[in-house]
């Protein structure tokens, strides 16, 4: 069975993540520096996919942009746009036509938006070895009354997919669904072309109906959806310390300071913090676990904890701020508590 080509699901709007994702789609937020889409491709390219479709709809063009001038990974890729969101079953299928797939072909489909340490590998062996249509891999987790469930049996085949329950009765398994897929080209033509469905919802119910074997492939290793900003600043952490793997990320570090950007004497940035090109840190500032994008700066005295600050941003001297996210081209001359957003072009004052 053909394996080498990948589909990855990047046409959301990420509302959960706003203000971050007014300018730019989730998939595309640096993460360790670079987006997560290029993270995601390099751990594509390291299992032997050489061929990328980008299924996008909103802000597409941000991810033309990037393509034409990123020339890192080892792959063809390609943009394929949705003039209207066709969902994450739709896309499979639209993207996949694209891809002109063999008879016996299958394709790895990814969620544009998590990052996971999980063995590709060895799902696709496990894939490959059991003949199976498909595979999804699980992941275990402690809150399962929060998700959708996955239950399989003793052979790992996929028994259902349940809705988030609703009563402690319903709580069968703690698997749930972490967003990788193989699918088998037979697969892919049950979804219907250009009608708008879920793979999670639509999809995957339908084919344990139709009697299509899916394979869970369990494994608790690194998982985390980047959809919210605080699981978006906490991946970007983990990805610079090697909490997490990536291909393009060559060693562990405290931090990540662009060559273009300047940490004056006595500052002090650690806990997986990046300062992007352009940014400044003042004088004896402390930034731990932070984002700092690209030309923000950060003033003397400064102590930043577990935050994102957006691109030309700027917030006063000796402030100390926990847990914050500030959009682009804000002016913060006030302390803000944890939790709170801020929308772009926004400046905040004591009157
Ligand atoms: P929220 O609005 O915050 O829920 O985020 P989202 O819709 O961007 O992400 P969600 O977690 O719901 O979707 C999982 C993945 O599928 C993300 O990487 C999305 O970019 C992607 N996705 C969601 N809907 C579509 C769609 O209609 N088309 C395509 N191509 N991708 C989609």
């Amino acid at each position: 069975m053909k394996l080498t080509k990948a589909i990855l699901l990047v046409g959301g709007e990420g509302t959960r993540l706003r203000p971050l994702t007014l300018n730019q789609p989730k998939p595309m937020l640096p993460v360790a520096g670079l987006p997560i889409t290029a993270h995601q491709i390099a751990k594509l390219v390291s299992v032997g996919v050489n061929e990328v479709v980008l299924a996008t709809s909103y802000q597409a063009a941000v991810f033309s942009k990037w393509l034409a001038t990123q020339d890192y990974l080892d792959a063809n890729i390609s943009v394929v746009v949705e003039e209207n969101p066709l969902g994450t079953g739709g896309a499979i299928r639209n993207a996949a036509d694209y891809l002109n797939l063999d008879e016996d072909e299958s394709v790895v489909v990814l969620n544009g938006d998590v990052l996971s340490g999980h063995n590709l590998a060895n799902q696709i062996t496990q894939f490959k070895s059991s003949g199976w249509s498909a595979s999804i891999h699980l992941v275990t987790v402690t809150n399962p009354a929060a998700f959708g469930l996955v239950p399989t049996d003793k052979d790992a085949r996929v028994l259902a997919f349940l809705e988030k329950p609703t009563s402690p009765e319903q709580i069968i398994t703690n698997q749930i669904n972490a967003g990788c897929y193989l699918l088998s080209n037979q697969v892919i033509r049950q979804i219907a072309p250009g009608t708008p469905c879920s793979v999670e919802r639509d999809v995957f119910p339908k084919l344990l109906q139709s009697n299509f074997a899916i394979a869970g492939y369990l494994d608790d290793s690194y998982f985390l959806d980047l959809g919210t900003p605080y699981s978006y600043i906490q991946g970007s952490a983990d990805l610079v310390q090697q909490n997490v793997y990536s291909p393009l990320i060559e060693f562990k570090q405290e931090a990540l300071i662009h060559p273009d950007a300047k940490v004056a004497e006595g500052a002090v940035v650690y806990g997986g913090s990046v300062v992007a090109a352009g940014a400044e840190v003042g004088k004896d500032a402390v930034i731990s676990g932070s984002v700092l994008e690209n030309n923000s700066k950060v003033g003397d005295g400064v102590q930043l904890f577990d935050s994102y600050l957006g691109k030309n941003s700027r917030i006063e001297n000796q402030l100390s701020l926990t847990r914050v996210v500030i959009g682009d081209d804000c002016l913060i001359k006030v302390e803000i508590p944890p939790g709170v957003r801020v929308w772009p072009n926004v400046t905040l004052v004591i009157e």
